[in-house]
C-alpha cells in the first residue's frame, strides 16, 4: 500500500474502503483448519502458561481503547477468562495492583502513544506480563512488550482510525480463539468462529456497497446539534466508537450510553432534536433493545437503527449482514464509520486532519 490517495478524496475514505483487504491480511496464514484454532507464535505463550492466566486487562487510548473493550468481550466469551479494558492513562495513574496471573495487553495503532507506553513500562517494572496488539511494526510499544501480535492494517494516514480499529478487533478475535482452544472452547465452536472470521471480508464489502444510502441518511441527520448512541453488552463499545468518530470529524456533540442506562438519566434528554443511533443486533438481547427503542419513540425521539433487519420503531434502519453473535460488532461498526464520514463531509469539515487532534500523541 502506498500513501497515494488511490482516487479517493480523503485518506479516511480510502482507509474505510480498504477494510475487506485489511481483514483478509490479518487472518492470512494464521488459521489452522486441522485443529480449528489459530497460530499466534508471537504471543510467546505456551499452552501451560495460557491455561494459568486468571484475568486479562487491556489498555489503550481513544479508538484503540474501544477496540480493547470489544476485545475484552471476545476473550471473556470465547476463552472464558475474566477480561476488561481501561484507558491506559487512567490505569497508570491509579497505582494499580500488578498481578502475576493477569495477562496485560497494550493496544495501539502507532505503537508510540505515550500513555500506553508509560503504562507498559510501569507494568514491566512491577513484573507484569505484557503483550502488544500494535499496527506499526518495530514501534516503541511493540519493542517494549514481552510478545504480541501485529494487526497488519497497513499504513493509516487519516488522524481518526478506521481500518486499524477493525483489524485490531479481528486480532482480538484471533487471540480469544487461540486462548479459547487451549482452554475450554470445543472443536466445533472453534470451527464456528473460524467460519465466521472468513465471511468477514465479503460482508464488509457488502456493507460498503450501501454507502449511497448511508450518505443520504448522514445528510438527513447532519443538522443535529447532538446525538445519542446506544448499545447493549457487545453493542455498547460499538456505540462508544461510533460516537467518538462522529465527534472527532464532524464536531457534533455525541454521547454513548448502554441502552439499559437510558432510564437512569439520559432519557431526560430525549426529544425530536436529539436523534439516537441504536445498535440492535439479532441476538439474545434483541427484545431488550427493542424495548429501548419504544422508550425513545414514546418521547418523540428520532431513531436510526443499525440492525440485522428493519426495526419498525426506528425512523431508519441500516441493515447489515449477520455473522456469529461474537463477531457482529466488527460489522456493525462499519456503516457508522461511513455515517460519521458523510456527516462531516456534508458539514465541510477537514476530515483527515480534524482540529485540535493528532494522529499519535507521543507526549503526556
Ligand atoms: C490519538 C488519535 C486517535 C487514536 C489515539 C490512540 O488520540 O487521534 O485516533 O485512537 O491517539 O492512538 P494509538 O496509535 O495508540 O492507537
Amino acid at each position: 500500500e502506498s500513501y497515494d490517495m488511490g482516487g479517493h478524496d480523503t485518506y479516511m475514505h480510502k482507509e474505510i474502503c480498504e477494510q475487506p483487504d485489511a481483514v483478509d491480511r490479518v487472518l492470512r496464514g494464521r488459521i489452522d483448519d486441522r485443529f480449528n484454532t489459530v497460530h499466534l507464535g508471537g504471543l510467546n505463550l505456551d499452552a501451560r502458561e495460557a491455561r494459568g492466566i486468571r484475568r486479562v486487562k487491556i489498555l489503550g487510548c481513544g479508538t484503540s481503547y474501544h477496540a480493547g473493550l470489544i476485545g475484552a468481550g471476545l476473550i471473556e466469551s470465547l476463552a472464558r477468562i475474566p477480561a476488561d479494558a481501561e484507558p491506559a492513562s487512567e490505569f497508570r495513574y491509579r497505582n494499580p495492583v500488578v498481578d502475576p496471573d493477569t495477562l496485560y495487553i497494550a493496544v495501539s495503532q502507532s505503537g508510540e502513544t505515550y500513555d500506553v507506553l508509560a503504562a507498559v513500562q510501569e507494568l514491566k517494572r512491577k513484573g507484569g506480563r505484557v503483550l502488544g496488539v500494535v499496527n506499526v511494526v518495530g514501534s516503541a510499544i511493540a519493542r517494549e512488550a514481552d510478545g504480541g501480535t501485529y494487526v497488519h492494517a497497513g499504513p493509516e494516514v487519516c488522524v481518526v482510525s478506521t481500518k486499524c480499529f477493525t483489524n485490531t478487533v479481528v486480532a482480538f478475535a484471533l487471540i480469544a480463539l487461540h486462548l479459547g482452544r487451549i482452554r475450554d472452547l470445543s472443536v466445533s465452536e472453534g470451527r464456528r468462529i473460524i467460519d465466521g472470521l472468513r465471511r468477514l471480508p465479503a460482508q464488509i464489502s457488502e456493507i460498503l456497497e450501501s454507502e449511497g444510502e448511508i450518505k443520504k441518511l448522514a445528510e438527513e441527520y447532519a443538522d443535529a446539534k447532538s446525538m445519542m448512541f446506544i448499545g447493549r453488552v457487545r453493542g455498547y463499545p460499538v456505540a462508544l466508537e461510533a460516537s467518538l468518530k462522529l465527534k472527532e470529524i464532524s464536531y457534533i456533540h455525541a454521547e454513548a450510553y448502554p441502552a439499559s442506562e437510558l432510564k437512569h438519566g439520559p432519557l431526560a434528554l430525549i426529544e425530536p432534536a436529539l436523534p439516537t443511533v441504536a445498535i440492535v443486533p439479532d441476538d439474545e438481547l434483541l427484545e431488550k433493545n427493542r424495548a429501548a427503542l419504544e422508550e425513545i419513540k414514546a418521547r418523540s425521539g428520532r431513531i436510526l437503527a443499525v440492525a440485522h433487519r428493519e426495526q419498525e420503531k426506528a425512523d431508519h434502519t441500516i441493515v447489515v449482514p449477520k455473522n456469529e453473535d461474537e463477531l457482529d460488532p466488527i460489522l456493525m461498526g462499519i456503516p457508522l464509520q461511513l455515517l460519521a464520514y458523510h456527516t462531516a463531509l456534508s458539514l465541510g469539515r477537514d476530515i483527515d486532519k480534524p482540529r485540535n487532534l493528532a494522529k499519535s500523541v507521543t507526549v503526556e
